[in-house]
């Protein structure tokens, strides 16, 4: 009985997804193929969210609601439905949520259960609806296991003043703090009313429209987003303008200087707009966090999140702009499908980063940086396992951060250029930009993308094609042979210096004049692993490496100097472990110190202090680095 009645009105509504049974927008078909949500195809699905939230800082606490107004139902658009009669459901991911109850919009209850919690992907919130409810409220709170929400005492800001609270919702995390459908392939817009302490400013990623006589503050994102791109920020906050649509939002004593270090931020966007198409966020700010953040940045849209980490002074680390603002395009505008889609939202950046960078700053720095990428990801694949090496991995029984590594940003990147090579530049332009304009404001796999290929390589010459071997990209491990190569000048300049100085000359009669922060880099992974403490302690004074304020610089030669027992750093690798909480650097530092008996025992006590002062995101990996659940941690002071 249920096809020839559902037949017609999914026909009306010009979209058939197999049985699903409700209004959905078109070219966005439920949760299909994501493993990592409780939502499947027999649920209503969400069209926008009213976020209405007190940030207690007193109580570590986000509490309130969240209303969802949700795409009508066949039963719907068929004819009225009766008030009360019980029906469709409608299933949301939540995670470390307490719910504390479910109401229509009539203010009356609604049934809901909250089903087994996976560790992996939390429980199902599943509710109960009258046939006519367009939309629920759900009220609720977070608690200590909202795994996308970092605490931050006032200490662990720069201006040590006030308390700081961010949310990292990428990949699975968004339902930690709000119960919802959470899979890239479902979008939502969002509106937002955020109260807090009183001196404390309020972003989100979304546009903010003031504050009410309340004193809270408000938000509208008209564009519909994934939900792992909704994000929140509330911290001591400045603002400084870039242009007329950019700016930095940063505690008070830095923002002047991170506006000077992005100053470029509006040429990156004019860059990529000619590049990609036009810019369809209307603004795009960037907030410095504190140095917990434990990533580089975050794509989140209409405000990219940094680590402060990056302002290195000369200019020398904003490609990480470069690269979160190439999301408004892969990731923010054509997002993945699934976690395993994953390198079409980091491969597609990194490529149009490294497009940007070269456009902006020269072929040079482009080349440097490209030639950079490569061997890093080269060293790190020597690591790593059959299923992580390829761009299509098998997720089944992981998590999708498992996956994380320089494999789908650089392998991915490496794959388009080859893309690129055969196509010829100008042509390869046209595939890009008609990738993002046919696909904007939708979900695509990496089928997809094949398709888009091999459709536009039917307007090339037929040899073209066959140049291609999809499956050996897409699926096989290691890098293909014909993945293009980079010959930087910049970095040959410093492999002579090196070279030097392995043969023996004086530290301080090397050629370093003008170096920037990934020519030292890679001065210092050149470094043979035989190096003399007598040869470190020449260098330290020629350079400054210990007392430098790069992070960058620092992290590589910590490392070197964890491996050499080179003691004169001890203290100030204590205390960047103490300080910075990005999961970059503090993976290669633990690593390292784990390889030795001592060094494990080192690591562990500085991380028994360190680890509450991470965000969740960073001590899942060092955890893992340092067997943190088989030890018991003993504080000794
Ligand atoms: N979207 C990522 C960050 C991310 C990925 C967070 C997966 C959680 C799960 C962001 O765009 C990114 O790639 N950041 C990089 C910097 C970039 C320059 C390579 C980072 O944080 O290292
Ligand atoms: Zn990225």
């Amino acid at each position: 009985m249920r096809v020839p009645l559902l037949v017609p009105a999914v026909l009306l509504l010009g979209c058939f997804h197999g049985e699903v049974p409700f209004e959905v927008p078109p070219g966005a078909p439920h949760s299909e193929g994501d493993l990592f949500t409780h939502v499947g195809t027999g649920t209503r699905q969400v069209r926008h969210l009213n976020l209405d939230l007190t940030v207690d800082f007193q109580a570590r606490r986000i509490q309130g609601a969240v209303e969802l107004d949700l795409y009508s139902s066949v039963i719907q658009i068929l004819g009225p439905g009766s008030a009360r009669r019980r029906g469709s459901s409608l299933v949301l991911d939540s995670q470390g949520l307490v719910i504390e109850g479910v109401t229509g919009a009539d203010g009356e209850p609604r049934e809901w259960v909250l089903g087994p919690e996976d560790p992996r992907i939390g429980s199902a919130l599943t509710i109960t609806l009258y046939q006519n409810d367009m939309k629920v409220r759900i009220a609720y709170h977070t608690t200590e296991k909202s795994a996308a929400l970092q605490w931050l005492a006032p200490e662990q800001t720069r201006d040590r003043k006030h308390p700081f609270l961010f949310t990292q919702g990428e990949t699975i995390f968004a339902r930690t703090w709000i119960p919802l459908q959470d899979s890239p392939r479902i979008r939502v817009t969002y509106d937002a009313t955020i109260r807090t302490s009183p001196p404390l400013t309020v972003v989100m990623s979304a546009e903010q429209v003031g504050r009410g006589a309340d004193g809270a503050w408000r938000f509208h994102m008209p564009q519909a987003i994934p939900s792992y791109l909704i994000a929140l920020a509330a911290g001591d906050l400045a603002f400084e303008p870039i242009s007329e649509r950019s700016g930095v939002w940063a505690e008070p004593s830095l923002v002047k200087a991170a506006r000077d270090e992005l100053s470029d931020t509006e040429r990156m966007i004019q860059a990529a707009e000619a590049l990609f198409g036009p810019y369809r966020w209307e603004r795009y700010d960037v907030l410095v966090l504190p140095p917990s953040f434990p990533f580089g940045g975050m794509e989140n849209p209409r405000l990219t999140f940094v680590t402060p980490t990056m302002l290195a002074g000369d200019k020398s680390l904003v490609s990480l702009v470069a690269h979160e603002l190439a999301h408004s395009w892969s990731g923010n505008l054509v997002t993945n499908a699934t976690w395993s889609d994953f390198w079409l939202n980091e491969g597609f950046t990194v490529y149009c980063e490294q497009r940007i960078m070269e456009r902006v700053f020269g072929p040079d720095r482009a080349t440097m940086e490209r030639q950079l990428a490569r061997e890093h990801l080269e060293k790190e694949m020597r690591e790593l396992e059959p299923w992580q090496q390829v761009l299509q991995p098998d997720l089944r029984g992981r998590h999708p951060d498992d996956y994380f590594s320089d494999v789908p940003y650089v392998k991915g990147a490496l794959f388009l250029r080859r893309l690129e090579a055969i196509f010829g530049r100008e042509r390869f332009d046209q595939v890009l930009r008609r990738w993002f304009d046919g696909n904007a404001f939708a979900s695509r796999s990496t089928d997809d993308l094949v398709m888009h290929v091999k459709r536009e390589l039917q307007n090339e010459e037929p040899q073209k094609a066959a140049l291609i071997d999809f499956d050996l990209w897409l699926n096989k491990p290691g890098l293909p042979p014909d993945a293009p190569l980079d010959d930087s000048p910049a970095l040959a300049k410093v492999n002579t210096q090196r070279d030097r100085f392995v043969q023996g000359a004086a530290a301080s009669s090397l050629d370093t004049e003008g170096w920037v922060t990934q020519q030292w880099q890679r001065f210092i992974h050149g470094l043979p692993d035989t190096v003399s403490l007598e040869r470190l302690t020449e260098l330290d004074r020629a350079f400054g490496f210990t007392a430098t304020g790069n992070s960058e610089i620092l992290c590589d030669w910590l490392v070197v100097t964890i491996r050499r027992h080179y003691a004169a750093a001890d203290g100030r690798l204590s205390e960047f472990l103490m300080e910075v909480g990005r999961r970059k650097f503090l993976d290669p530092l633990y690593t390292e110190l784990a390889r030795t008996p001592q060094g494990l025992e080192r690591a562990r006590a500085i991380y028994a202090k360190a680890r509450p002062r991470y965000h969740a995101a960073t001590t899942a990996k060092i955890d893992k680095i340092l067997k943190w659940s088989y030890f018991r941690y003993v504080d000794l002071d």
